[in-house]
């Protein structure tokens, strides 16, 4: 594959996860043990960021952070990671985002998330980080920041033509015609089935779904379906990328590597399909350690273990 260093910009959101890991949940009024916890640095946009880095990208952050303890380590981390954080602001009297994360036996997660800052995000920054966000190969964008902001963003890339990566995380009622002009829309099964209304548990309903947003306009949808692989859906084809079996411990944030790791693979040059088994493998890598940035690997050991698979 021939290589060329990944300029990708994230639009998104910085949170700390508190992670528990636990095979049982309270009813009301009761008190249980968990296993163990993790304490981490996390939220959808961030974590995009530290795999796109990892991988080997000239990785930039555009994001808000609170004024409390994990505001100044949040732009610590980025800053250690080697991300551009220049767009990476405190504001005064709002808290970080957190997300409370709990992970099951199976590794299977359940996350809640409170917004804080990340909701201060908003087009006033896109205007701020014009210079840097004209020179992106590609724009990477999630939910956990306000709609508006995600909007203004997508028009901005269509002006400028930059590729823009759609994570409609945290699902949420969107306006799909105010989002058309991207290059790809990445749900997860749950996702999907809350922008569709359809149920998302196979691999033909992920199929049905993804026609759905097609028929309102996205040009090209990549479903992520978990162990099952990932759909990739277009007007030409329906293709589906089959997941790397691994014994998972913890699954969250693996959406998170899969995109920031496509982003940057496709940047590279990589074709589309060769890109998504690459994106695949590395989010599969990441469910076999804990927490969600912590779990993600650096390239060269990445670029080791695509060369032990068949693919
Ligand atoms: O996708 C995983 C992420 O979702 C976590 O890092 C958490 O912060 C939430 O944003």
């Amino acid at each position: 594959m021939a290589k060329k260093k990944a300029r990708i910009v994230v639009v998104g959101s910085a949170n700390v996860d508190l992670t528990t890991f636990t095979d049982e949940f309270p009813e009301p009024g009761q008190t249980l043990f968990g296993k163990s916890f993790d304490l981490g640095f996390g939220g959808k946009g961030a974590n995009q960021a530290v795999a796109a880095r990892y991988c080997g990208a000239d990785a930039h952050m555009v994001a808000r952070v609170g004024d409390d303890l994990f505001g100044p380590a949040t732009i610590r981390n980025f800053k250690a990671l080697g991300i551009g954080s220049k767009h990476v602001r405190k504001v005064k009297g709002m808290s970080s985002g957190v997300a409370p994360i709990f992970v099951e036996a199976n590794g299977q997660n359940r996350i809640l998330v409170v917004k804080g800052a990340n909701d201060a995000l908003t087009p006033k920054a896109i205007d701020k980080a014009r210079p840097l966000l004209e020179k992106a190969d590609s724009i990477v964008l999630q939910f956990e920041i306000p709609l508006e902001t995600i909007y203004y963003t997508v028009e901005f890339a269509h002006k400028h033509k930059i590729p823009v990566l759609l994570n409609p995380a945290p699902a949420m009622p969107v306006e799909i015609e105010r989002i058309r002009t991207i290059d790809y829309f990445i749900p997860n099964e749950t996702e999907a089935a809350a922008i569709t209304g359809q149920t998302v548990k196979t691999e033909a309903d992920a199929k049905r779904a993804a026609k759905v947003l097609l028929a309102q306009g996205l040009k090209k949808v990549i479903l992520t379906l978990g162990e099952r692989g990932a759909l990739l859906a277009s007007a030409e084809e329906m293709t589906m990328i089959p997941a790397f079996p691994v014994e998972a411990v913890d699954t969250t944030g693996a959406g998170d590597a899969f995109i920031g790791s496509f982003a940057v693979f496709l940047a590279e040059g990589a074709s589309e399909k060769d890109a998504l088994a690459r994106a695949s493998l590395y989010a599969a890598i990441s469910t076999t350690g804990v927490g969600t940035q912590k779990s993600f690997v650096k390239r060269r050991r990445f670029d080791r273990l695509w060369k032990k698979t068949k693919r």
